[in-house]
């Protein structure tokens, strides 16, 4: 029996080209993404692969989504967490949250916790979320919508430390949590910037970025055999330990709890 496997941002870069390798073994994959010039992308290059349009920085969006998804897909094998935008400046959602944040953060709590349920029904399920899991990064508890002095790399590694602790307080032993930084993978990074910074990005991500080629194998290696462990840290392929305050963790993913119940 073939497999189910939805991908976050599975319209290009790295979640494309996972959809682009399951399709190809027959899996039934579901790509999320928010344009329809994704879609067409997704249609184009692999046409197997169902496209489910979605914004995925809005709570609402996301929450008709895990109900869609649910119902059309009672078992889900794996859930890869790949959606992800860089905002060079400070942009609000029209649900008030910071962008970075609600798509880096409040979403990916929300699709995990959704999708438990078919997830758990699935004989070895997973969750990889696509972060840069072990650069360091700090929550910034008494602005978390960064609205005094935002930058976009503050954002960007308090997302990724945030996934770290909502990958802790997961807390399910049949569902494996991964989190796996592929570091510098030549996709589209220099897409949000404007000229020069976007040329030198493009340059230093073809002279300096991984093929997204050669990113995918050991991520398909840890969807296809998850660890044993409840929660796991990988950068590049290597198994790393970033300290985690359990306190923390449960203190961050009550406060998104709380955050999410617009
Ligand atoms: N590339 C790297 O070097 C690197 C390094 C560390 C971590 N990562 C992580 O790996 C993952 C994949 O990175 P990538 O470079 O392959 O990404 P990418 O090529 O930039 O693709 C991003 C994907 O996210 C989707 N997306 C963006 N905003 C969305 C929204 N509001 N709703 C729904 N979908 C949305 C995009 O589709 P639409 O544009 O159609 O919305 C696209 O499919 C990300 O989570 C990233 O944080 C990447």
């Amino acid at each position: 029996m073939s497999r189910t496997i939805v991908i976050t941002g599975g319209t290009s870069g790295i979640g494309l080209a996972l959809a682009r390798h399951y399709a190809a073994l027959g899996e039934q994959v579901v790509a999320v993404g928010s344009s329809e010039e994704g879609g067409r992308r997704l249609r184009a290059e692999v046409p197997r692969a169902r496209f489910v349009r979605c914004d995925l920085s809005s709570l609402r969006e996301t929450r008709d989504l895990v109900e869609r998804l649910s119902a059309d897909h009672p078992v889900i094998d794996a859930l890869v967490l790949a959606a992800f935008r860089y905002n060079p400046r400070r942009v609000t959602t029209a649900e008030g949250f910071e962008h970075t944040f609600a798509l880096y953060v409040l979403n990916r709590r929300l699709m995990a916790e959704g999708l438990r349920g078919p997830l758990e029904k699935a004989p070895s399920p997973v969750i990889v979320n696509l972060c840069g899991a072990g650069r360091g990064g700090r929550i910034n508890w008494d602005d978390l919508q960064l609205e005094n002095g935002y930058r976009a790399v503050a954002a960007t590694m308090q997302g990724a430390r945030a996934s770290v602790l909502l990958g802790a307080a997961y807390g399910s032993e049949r569902v494996k949590y991964v989190l796996y930084n592929p570091v510098f993978v030549a996709t589209g990074l220099h897409e949000p910037f404007r000229q020069p910074l976007r040329g030198v990005v493009r340059a230093a991500s073809a002279l300096f970025g991984q093929p997204v080629a050669r990113a995918v194998p050991p991520i398909t290696a840890l969807i296809d055999r998850p660890p044993a462990e409840p929660v796991s840290v990988w950068r590049k392929g290597k198994r790393i330990e970033p300290a985690v305050d359990r306190d923390e963790a449960q203190r961050f993913a009550s406060t998104v709890l709380a955050m999410s119940a617009l």
